[in-house]
């Protein structure tokens, strides 16, 4: 086969793969190995020689041999040499699918029956059509028997199945897609990288009014666990996507920060609580109690919170 395909074509095809390999294997970064190292032009040139040097002695014993012939088998040889390749088993397995006549055996199967000239071919029904009829015989009678008698499965469940299997891949997508992420489903990030990210933006949006180390400025201390707006990664989350209270100051930061980058500033900010800042701010609005907190910690935190009503101050 590889005899039929021209001579020019062998050599360019050879090239290429010779030149593909080349940048296969040699590491030369982003640039293409025949740019970085000028060697292997070189070498290309060379294996483009050797290429056409191969071909050019194979075509001279070619030559040579062919003059050795006989007549005969001389032109026996060319006969060869000039048969079209032909594609013999797809045509026999076309040839089985079909069951097809020729057209010069046509007569072997021409039914006697002659209207005005127009005669009928008996052709056997083509083996590819009769073996899909088999098939769905069969499957009507796995489906009958699975659907009707045994009835071990229905639409409804398969329905719920699919819903069940989506959901869980809905939320599977949530979790990596991290910029869907809004108040409900916010959770506090822990990663290094979110809350070095969440630093950058608290350093260049938040830091005039909250201050660097979060004690507070035109803007409630961050530190302490007085919330005017409630504590925790959803409320912060939730007030710094929506804002303050109105005239506060604090605005809606939806518009200029991503979700994924408010969930970054909140989880960083939140990180705050417990420290003590330069010059706190006195703390404004309640104590704020997690109401997702383990029962143990509610009822320090609410004991807490009972002392300063007591004692203000
Ligand atoms: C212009 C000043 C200003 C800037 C800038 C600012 N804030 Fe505020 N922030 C405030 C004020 C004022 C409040 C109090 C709002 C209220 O009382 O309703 C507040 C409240 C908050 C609260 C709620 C505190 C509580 O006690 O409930 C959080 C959280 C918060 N800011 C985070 C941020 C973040 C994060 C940024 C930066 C992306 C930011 N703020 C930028 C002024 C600011």
């Amino acid at each position: 086969m590889i005899s039929r395909i021209p001579w020019w074509l062998r050599v360019t095809l050879l090239f290429f793969i010779a030149f593909g390999l080349m940048e296969y294997f040699i590491d030369s970064g982003d640039q293409p190995a025949f740019m970085a190292y000028p060697i292997t032009q070189l070498f290309l040139l060379l294996v483009l020689l050797l290429l056409i040097a191969v071909e050019l002695i194979v075509q001279a014993i070619e030559r040579i041999m062919f003059q050795t012939l006989s007549k005969e088998a001389q032109e026996r040889y060319l006969a060869e040499k000039n048969k079209k390749w032909e594609w013999t088993w797809g045509k026999k397995i076309y040839q089985q699918l079909t069951r097809s006549k020729s057209i010069e055996r046509e007569g072997e199967i021409v039914l006697d029956h002659n209207y005005d000239g127009i005669r009928e071919l008996d052709n056997v029904l083509p083996p590819w059509w009769v073996y899909m009829f088999y098939a769905t015989i069969l499957f009507g009678v796995v489906y009958l028997v699975r659907f009707h008698i045994v009835n071990d499965y229905t639409q409804a469940e398969e329905y719920e199945n699919q819903v069940a299997e989506a959901r869980i891949a809905i939320e599977e997508y949530k979790r990596t897609a991290k910029n869907l992420v809004d108040v409900n489903t916010v959770a506090l990030l822990t990663d290094a990288s979110d809350l070095k990210a969440g630093e950058k933006i608290f350093t260049m949006n938040c830091v005039v009014c909250h201050m660097a180390d979060g004690g507070g400025g035109i803007g409630p201390n961050l530190t302490d666990e007085y919330w005017i707006l409630g504590g925790g990664i959803k409320n912060v989350f939730r007030t710094i996507s929506e804002g303050g209270r109105d005239g506060k100051g604090m605005v809606a930061w939806k518009n200029s920060l991503k979700p994924v980058e408010m969930a970054q500033v909140a989880s960083y900010l939140l990180q705050f609580q417990g420290t003590e800042p330069a010059d706190p701010k006195a703390p404004e609005g309640e104590i704020w109690v997690d109401p997702d907190a383990p029962e143990e910690e509610k009822i320090i935190e609410q004991a807490k919170d009972s002392t300063v009503s007591v004692n203000p101050n």
